[in-house]
């Protein structure tokens, strides 16, 4: 068992017991964090954007093509940015800290 850490629109940070082969955009949601992860996992719809802590950036696996073309559609793109549902959680992610996109969340909470 591991842990990710997630910072939420309003700046709390939560630490989340993750789930081995899970994907991170999936343990986000399954703790009740505004995830809204529409595509399910597909790449299809950049709603699970998240952006990563600076130091873990370089430790993912890059984004394939077909992520980098839904986070061209983010408005909030950071050099961080990647798709939570392309990140499944193994034990190399373990302590993988990121931020939720706040515009986006207060956009579906908004919509609610
Ligand atoms: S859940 Fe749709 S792109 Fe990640």
């Amino acid at each position: 068992m591991g842990v990710i850490n997630v910072i939420d629109h309003n700046g709390n940070q939560h630490e989340l017991e993750a789930v081995e082969g899970w994907r991170v955009m999936e343990i986000i949601r399954e703790h009740g964090l505004p995830m809204e992860g529409l595509c399910g996992g597909a790449c299809a719809c950049a709603t699970c954007h998240v952006i990563v802590d600076e130091d873990w950036a370089d430790r993912l696996h890059p984004a394939r093509d077909d992520e980098e073309a839904m986070l061209d559609e983010v408005p909030s793109l950071e050099p961080a940015s990647r798709l939570s549902c392309q990140l499944i959680w193994d034990e190399t992610l373990d302590g993988l800290t990121a931020r939720l996109d706040g515009d986006l969340v207060r956009q579906k909470l908004e919509a609610a």
